[in-house]
């Protein structure tokens, strides 16, 4: 009903306005004077001192957060990670050893294709934690450990504010683990968990400063046909995460790509007005990457492309060539998804809503997918 929208016109235009809380309610309570504290972890560091590698299985959009989640655990943890759709990992004989942590996503804690992957994980002798929006749900009953998020629950089928919780679980348990096996010091741990800390109010800027304007824009392509997304480094799940958005909602064609990958191939789709997306990376932050993607952006423009840029505040780089740039507001390299997935939430949203469909309840897709 129209109450349970809180007056919003949609559970996905109440899910992406409250982005924000989903982040600060999965940090609440474990992130104190800068130590990272999960309590649902107390006494089974065994789980996370020990290993040789950590594999992530999800599906769908918890899969893109499990990517983008690969880079901090790596960086940070230095552990090697692999992310695998759960439906693949089952059915190809994977090795799986004691000193194998298998870290699982689900909003719902319901999804066959994961929980069977867990429990296949489990019966090969690995180590199971899942990350999870749904209290007492399936998935974290059959796992060692739970790191829940706590994104309240969320209704419309296409995932938003779980999304940006399940990143931000997922950070805490690599500062976690490297806080555990001394991959990052103290005061290290402390600059990431501070940087956590700012990410609920930079998005709450993001909607406040953007929203409108990227309404407008997926109005105005309301009779697009085809999007493209580029991403690098942890730009290139939120790429994937934006295309899926816009499959899901708006039944259009888009893919993401890694930006680098542009020269091997897609680089040949590129025609005159073809819209793409392109999420640049920090100039800052990423000195050696940025002027990469910059660059990416001055050739598919040579080709025609139009495009919509996802830059920090501030980068001019990105002004000569693209046709709109979509801002964020500064942050360290690994928390930009978090800042750069929210203008893609809002424009499949728009672009959905533009084509009169309902943003909800999309055509042959459910919430949780229950059967194999
Ligand atoms: C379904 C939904 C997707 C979701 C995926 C994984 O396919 O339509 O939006 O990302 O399941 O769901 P889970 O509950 O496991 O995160």
């Amino acid at each position: 009903s129209a109450a349970d929208k809180g007056g919003w016109s949609s559970f996905m235009a109440k899910e992406v306005s409250e982005e924000p809380e989903a982040v600060a309610n999965t940090l609440r309570g474990r992130i104190r004077d800068g130590a990272v504290t999960i309590p649902e972890l107390d006494g089974l560091d065994d789980l996370f001192t020990g290993i040789s590698r950590i594999i992530v299985i999800a599906c769908g959009t918890a899969a893109y957060a499990g990517m983008t989640g690969k880079y901090a655990l790596e960086q940070w943890a230095r552990v090697p990670v692999d992310v695998e759709l759960a439906h693949e990992f089952r059915y190809r004989d994977p090795v799986l050893t004691p000193d194998t942590l298998v870290v699982s996503i689900s909003q719902s804690g319901e999804t066959m294709d994961t929980l069977m992957a867990v429990k296949y994980a489990r019966e090969q002798g690995a180590k199971t934690v899942s990350i999870c929006n749904t209290q007492g749900a399936t998935i974290p009953r059959e796992s060692d450990a739970i790191v829940y998020t706590h994104a309240g629950p969320e209704v419309a089928v296409a995932s938003t504010k779980a999304f940006v919780a399940q990143i931000t679980a997922l950070y805490l348990l690599a500062l976690h683990i490297a806080g555990l096996r001394g991959t990052l010091s103290a005061d290290e741990i402390a600059v990431q968990a501070h940087e956590l800390e700012a990410v609920p109010e930079k998005i709450a800027h993001i909607l406040a400063t953007e929203q409108e304007r990227i309404e407008q824009l997926a109005h105005w392509m309301g009779d697009t046909r085809s999007v493209l997304f580029l991403g690098r480094h942890v730009g290139y799940p939120i790429a994937l995460e934006g295309a899926l958005k816009l499959k899901e909602i708006s039944y259009i064609h888009a893919e993401g790509f890694a930006a680098g990958e542009l020269k091997h191939g897609p680089i040949a789709l590129i025609e005159p007005g073809q819209p793409v997306f392109v999420i640049v990376p920090s100039p800052r932050g990423s000195a050696v990457l940025h002027p990469k993607v910059v660059s990416n952006i001055e050739e598919i423009k040579a080709r025609g492309a139009r495009v919509i840029a996802i830059a920090e505040e501030g980068d001019v780089a990105v002004l000569p060539s693209a046709d709109e740039v979509l801002r964020i507001p500064l942050a360290g390299p690994l928390f930009e998804p978090l800042l750069a997935v929210v203008p893609l939430h809002i424009f499949a949203m728009g672009l959905a809503t533009a084509k009169g469909l309902d943003v909800d309840q999309p055509r042959n897709l459910a919430k949780s997918v229950t059967v194999e």
